[in-house]
């Protein structure tokens, strides 16, 4: 067994601290990604995962050393002394670590089998999908991980620093049914004094409660939903951002502040553009392609608003030119996922949000329009991907409320007392949008399948093997 020296440099720190000339580094770390062995020389393309760029490393005498000779793809290594040399004119990387004596300075501190699956070679994500323990060593699934930690730090930005909005954080363990679909996993243990507990679908109720207390506020937090359907935008368990508003009275403001917060997080996204994309894996990241998107989503003159009742018009004249595959678009049905995709990705080739639904669409803690068949609130679909938000003004009016949850029958036992009797204890206008963080990364990544976006997705269909 080798000691790890405790400190290492990290490919990171070298890219962004590379020297004006030649310089003998401590010790470095990481995981063969290719390795290349010639007569006089050895070259190793090198990865720590600090960041979504490999290092070259060559190694001189290699037959000198049994270590060099029996590299291989996965092997965890250690370097000490390597030089760092200038490789003017590279395209790729300005430098290259040079090891020599290699027997003193090249160790191996993981060693792999002759069946490691995964080397240099695209392999395809349905294969890599088979590999859940090995997986997200690949630049792709490598470049994913960073990028949802990236977001994160990006919400951070926004609501806390730039908004002064608090994180809170919500329980995960709830007796409520939030969306009233009746989508809820059922929590099961001899401990639990609740006769029904359930794991959330969203955290708004509890949202609502704390912004009485704090105002303005947000969280990422698991949610679930036992959905039937496997599809390339469902997960079973998937992360919603959450953010609550109090005092605002009109949807405008809250597609408004939708708005900016999508700007906001957009253009972080585009300013760190080198540390989110790789152009090394084109027809998975499509760098280009990424960026003209971002570009066009920076400027909010390219988030289009309409009413539920305007994309009905819409979908209806088009369904009359060329019929919708599975369902005729209806007054008073909700959207349908092809209406969706569709009214996004080719009328107005642009996200979009769709304000007022009709109530019977929607849950029931939405604020009721004065038309009182409509609510206010809004979808923002997006091309490819459809609803990746959902947001609405809240039920404010005790008894409008009240009566909502008679017609539904709902609060038969009293279960939702606690949330009708927030509105007779000071409660403050307000309302809020929840967007699937999965969904978000999806679309912003261009990702064909939400489950490339978690790690370890859990969905309808597929088992639970670790
Ligand atoms: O539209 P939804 O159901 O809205 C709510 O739950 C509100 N209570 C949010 C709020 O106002 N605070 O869900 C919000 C978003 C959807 O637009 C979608 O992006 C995502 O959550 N979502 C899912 N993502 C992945 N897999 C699923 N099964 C999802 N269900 C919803
Ligand atoms: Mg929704």
């Amino acid at each position: 067994m080798f000691n790890v020296p405790k400190r290492y440099i990290s490919v990171k720190a070298l890219y962004e601290t590379v020297p004006k000339t030649e310089k003998q580094l401590d010790v470095i770390n990481g995981w063969v990604r290719s390795v290349r062995l010639l007569k006089k020389v050895a070259f190793i393309d090198l990865y720590d995962g600090s960041t979504n760029r490999d290092v070259k490393v060559v190694i001189k005498e290699p037959e000198e050393s049994d270590v060099v000779k029996s590299l291989k793809t996965g092997q965890c290594l250690t370097i000490h002394s390597p030089i760092l040399k200038l490789t003017n004119g590279s395209r790729t990387q300005a430098f290259e670590l040079l090891v020599e004596n290699p027997t003193k300075n090249l160790q191996v501190l993981g060693h792999v089998t002759e069946h490691y699956p995964l080397q240099k070679k695209g392999h395809s994500l349905e294969f890599l999908r088979t590999l859940p323990t090995l997986k997200y060593r690949t630049l792709y699934y490598g470049s994913l991980l960073r990028f949802r930690s990236h977001m994160e730090e990006y919400f951070i930005n926004f609501f806390n620093k730039q908004e002064n909005m608090l994180k809170v954080s919500p329980p995960i363990f709830t007796v409520n049914d939030c969306e009233g679909a009746g989508e809820q996993f059922l929590v099961n243990s001899p401990v639990l004094q609740d006769k029904e507990t359930f794991l959330t679908v969203s955290t708004q109720l509890h949202l609502e409660i704390l912004s009485t207390a704090v105002s303005n506020c947000w969280t990422l937090s698991p949610c679930f939903r036992a959905e039937k359907s496997a599809t390339p935008r469902h997960l079973m368990e998937f992360w919603m951002l959450e953010a609550e508003l109090s005092f605002i009275t009109s949807l405008d403001e809250l597609i408004s502040f939708t708005k900016r917060f999508l700007q906001s997080i957009v253009t972080q996204c585009y300013e760190n553009q080198d540390s989110l994309l790789t152009d090394q894996i084109p027809t998975l990241i499509n760098k280009p392609e990424i960026l003209l998107k971002w570009e066009m989503l920076r400027d909010l003159d390219n988030w289009k608003t309409i009413s539920y009742t305007e994309a009905i018009k819409i979908l209806t004249e088009q369904h009359k030119k060329q019929p919708f595959p599975r369902y005729e678009p209806q007054w008073g049905e909700p959207l349908q996922t092809e209406h969706e995709k569709w009214l996004a990705g080719s009328h107005f080739k642009s996200p979009v949000f769709v304000t007022d639904y009709p109530k019977d669409c929607k849950a029931f803690y939405m604020k009721l329009n004065d038309d009182k068949n409509t609510v206010a609130c809004f979808d923002l679909l997006v091309p490819e991907m459809g609803e990746i938000i959902g947001g609405s003004l809240r039920e404010d009016n005790y008894n409008t409320l009240q009566y909502e949850m008679q017609r539904r029958n709902m609060n038969k036992d009293g279960e939702l007392d606690w949330y009708l009797e927030m509105r007779q204890q000071g409660g403050a206008p307000h309302g809020g949008f929840g967007l699937g963080f999965e969904r978000f990364i999806s679309y912003l990544l261009g990702v064909s399948n939400i489950k490339d976006t978690i790690p370890f997705p859990r969905s309808a269909n597929s088992s639970i093997s670790l």
